[in-house]
């Protein structure tokens, strides 16, 4: 195992500040992942494995051991006449995996076309966009338990997935995820609920959607109101859609009848947090190098900080506005070191 000292964490991570990592060394198979947990128990150092970098804030130099996950390989395990089993090292690039899918005419992730990072941590946060969430599709995730030291096999069902979190990100940085197993759908049902994407698909009179239809339908929504983060430097949305019980729910509406909202269950709202976010008067405004994106107030931009501190001082202006107006408290999505 190689690694680098005091190396600038600045090309690894989407808001691109300039924290430092006392160590940093790159992940390409399963002995690296052994070694560089190894290395950190036996320097008593902490341990990181980055992606991509598109969900993290570094606040502070990073006094560990960072590990660049680059584990490749997308294979075939299982073929049927309705479904085929892949299995996708955790370094690969999530879009171009779902590219790869679509162009093979395998259904089930075309929605979640675009979104930044590697197949590795797409469970993590059981990523999702337009109705569509990356568990439908998982069926086995593979690990490195970096406590007991021993290799793991996570079923769908023991993953513990829920809206942008699972038993990974409820204990962070003891699992090593090295692969992840997908079933696809040979003849797949096209999710075109969301309103947006029937509206791209009616521009573009097209009546009988493919797959690759819904992906660049996608991948022209995402491209039209999200930020790219190599020209502005984000983490995508920076707070998670606040979940809420029905009561709590009725008196906000009363109070403020715009509030956007959608019922999950019978019982509980997930309020839009981009709406509570602009009526607190964020969108588009910007406070030395950070700010809120003029087309979608959940994603906080840097326009060239240098610290990621700067960044969370701004998140928490907003958590302390939002909290002030609607008695809501945002969590934050984005993993913060
Ligand atoms: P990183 O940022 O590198 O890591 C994220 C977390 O996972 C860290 O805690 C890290 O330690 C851990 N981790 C990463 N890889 C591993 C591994 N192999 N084993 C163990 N732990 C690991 N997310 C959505 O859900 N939906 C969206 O629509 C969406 N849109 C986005 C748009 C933009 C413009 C951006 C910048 C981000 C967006 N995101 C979205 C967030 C982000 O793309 C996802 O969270 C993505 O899965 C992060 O992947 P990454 O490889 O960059 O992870
Ligand atoms: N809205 C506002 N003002 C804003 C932003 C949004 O009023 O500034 C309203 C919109 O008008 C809309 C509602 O809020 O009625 C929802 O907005 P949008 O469809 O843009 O989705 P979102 O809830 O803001 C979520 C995810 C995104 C994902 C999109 C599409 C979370 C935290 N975010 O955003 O995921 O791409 O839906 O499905 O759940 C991410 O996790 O990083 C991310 C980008």
């Amino acid at each position: 195992m190689q690694t680098t000292n005091n190396i600038s964490l600045k090309p690894y991570h989407s808001f691109a500040c300039e924290e430092t990592a006392s160590h940093f060394s790159i992940i390409t198979c399963n002995k690296d992942i052994e070694a560089v947990a190894t290395w950190s128990k036996t320097n008593n150092q902490p341990l990181l494995i980055l992606g991509s970098g598109s969900n993290v804030l570094f606040t502070k130099d990073f006094d560990g051991i960072v590990a660049k996950m680059e584990l490749m390989g997308i294979k075939k395990l299982n073929e049927t006449a309705s479904e085929v089993l892949l299995e996708v090292g955790a370094g690969e690039n999530w879009h171009y995996f779902v590219s790869y899918c679509v162009q093979k005419g395998w259904g089930g992730i075309e929605n979640l076309s675009l979104i930044p990072g590697t197949v590795g941590a797409s469970p993590i946060q059981n990523i999702g966009a337009y109705g569509v969430e990356v568990k439908d599709t998982i069926k086995h995730v593979s690990a490195y338990d970096t406590i007991n030291d021993t290799w793991v096999n996570f079923n769908n069902n023991e993953c513990d997935f829920g809206y942008r979190t699972s038993l990974f990100k409820n204990a962070p940085n003891r699992y090593i995820i090295s692969k992840v197993q997908f079933t696809l759908q040979k003849q797949p049902t096209l999710k075109t609920d969301y309103g947006v994407i029937r509206e791209v698909l009616h521009d573009r009179n097209i009546k009988k959607p493919s797959l690759v239809d819904i992906s660049n339908a996608i991948i022209q929504i995402r491209t039209e109101k999200l930020p790219d983060p190599k020209k502005l430097g984000n983490a995508g949305s920076f707070f998670k859609n606040p979940l809420i019980p029905i009561d709590q729910f009725e008196q906000l509406k009363n109070k403020f009848p715009q509030m956007i909202a959608y019922p999950t269950t019978d019982t509980t709202y997930k309020l839009a947090a981009g709406w509570l976010i602009e009526a607190c008067g964020f969108k588009g405004i910007k406070i030395g190098n950070v700010g809120c994106y003029d087309k979608q107030a959940l994603v906080i931009v840097s326009y060239g900080a240098l610290s990621g501190k700067e960044i969370f001082d701004f998140s928490e202006s907003i958590i302390q506005s939002v909290r002030e107006k609607f008695n809501i408290t945002l969590e934050r999505e984005v993993n913060i070191l």
